[in-house]
């Protein structure tokens, strides 16, 4: 079942992706070589509590999972796609850091994810690569948003993020794609990566997507699980990025719901 939210619900869901772009941004600010994952997770355990919300990830538990989820973030790097569990790991010189966050506020959940390096890899072939990658996970994720308009179809969302990914030459994790999200974290319909124009779910004011390209440099969709139950890797060991926004459809086109809090204007002097 598809689940339209309320102008009152959506309220609350903009409280939670608040939260969770802080939590992202505390996380992108404190990481550095020499950090550890379980540092950068506990940075946003502490936004998340000091904001009064829960993290939405920890203890979560899918039907096909080994054991709950271990963190507050998934933090993934390097060939890590999605699902890196923030352990004693240290950030080197150059390592390309996914790092996906969600809160529950009141009942209400935001999921977001950000990619960035971290230092100078020493190869400067290796981190042009790792820009190109980035900035273009970002515009497929905006390619996405922008066609999350109040009367498309799911296809056009799906179509426009599989479109900028694969013009690129990048590969896309089989299977994966975004989510409805609500009061539940996953919630109907799952949105693909990529698709076809024109088909699929017509989008309507009051539907909740979490949009979120996983783009693989090395052009295969393939991957890999860790022992660990969680961590995705690609197959052919290149890197990869994922970058995801909590995305509401409204009468007005798509509203981006894990922004960080404007600043308040100050007053001058
Ligand atoms: N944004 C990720 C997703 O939608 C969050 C995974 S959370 C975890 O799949 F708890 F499963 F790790
Ligand atoms: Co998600």
């Amino acid at each position: 079942m598809i689940e339209l939210k309320t102008p009152a619900e959506i309220e609350l869901m903009r409280e939670a992706g608040r939260i969770t772009a802080a939590a992202l941004g505390a996380v992108r600010d404190a990481a550095a070589v020499g950090k550890s994952l379980d540092e950068l997770d506990r940075v946003a355990a502490e936004v998340i509590a000091e904001a009064g919300a829960e993290p939405l990830f920890l203890g979560y538990r899918p039907s096909t999972a080994p054991s709950p989820y271990p963190g507050v973030t998934c933090i993934s790097v390097n060939d890590a796609v999605v699902h890196g569990i923030p352990g004693r790991d240290v950030l080197a010189d150059g390592d390309l850091v996914s790092v996906d966050c969600g809160a529950r506020f009141r009942g209400w959940s935001g999921d977001a994810a950000i990619s960035f390096v971290v230092g100078q890899h020493p190869d400067p072939e290796v981190a042009r690569r790792d820009e190109a990658l980035i900035a273009t996970t970002r515009a497929a994720l905006d390619a996405g948003i922008a066609a999350a308009q109040p009367g498309a179809k799911l296809g056009d969302v799906a179509h426009a993020i599989g479109r900028v990914s694969r013009d690129a030459g990048y590969g896309l994790m089989e299977g994966h794609g975004g989510h409805g999200i609500g009061r539940e974290m996953h919630e109907a319909p799952h949105v693909p990566n990529e698709g076809r124009p024109g088909r699929g779910l017509r989008l309507r004011p009051g539907l909740v997507l979490a949009l979120e390209p996983m783009l693989i440099a090395g052009g295969t969709d393939a991957y890999d699980e860790d022992p660990d139950g969680w961590t995705l890797r690609t197959a052919d060991g290149t890197r990869a990025a994922h970058i995801e926004h909590t995305v509401a459809i409204t009468e007005h086109g798509p509203e981006v719901l894990t922004l960080a809090r404007q600043p308040a204007a100050t007053a001058a002097g």
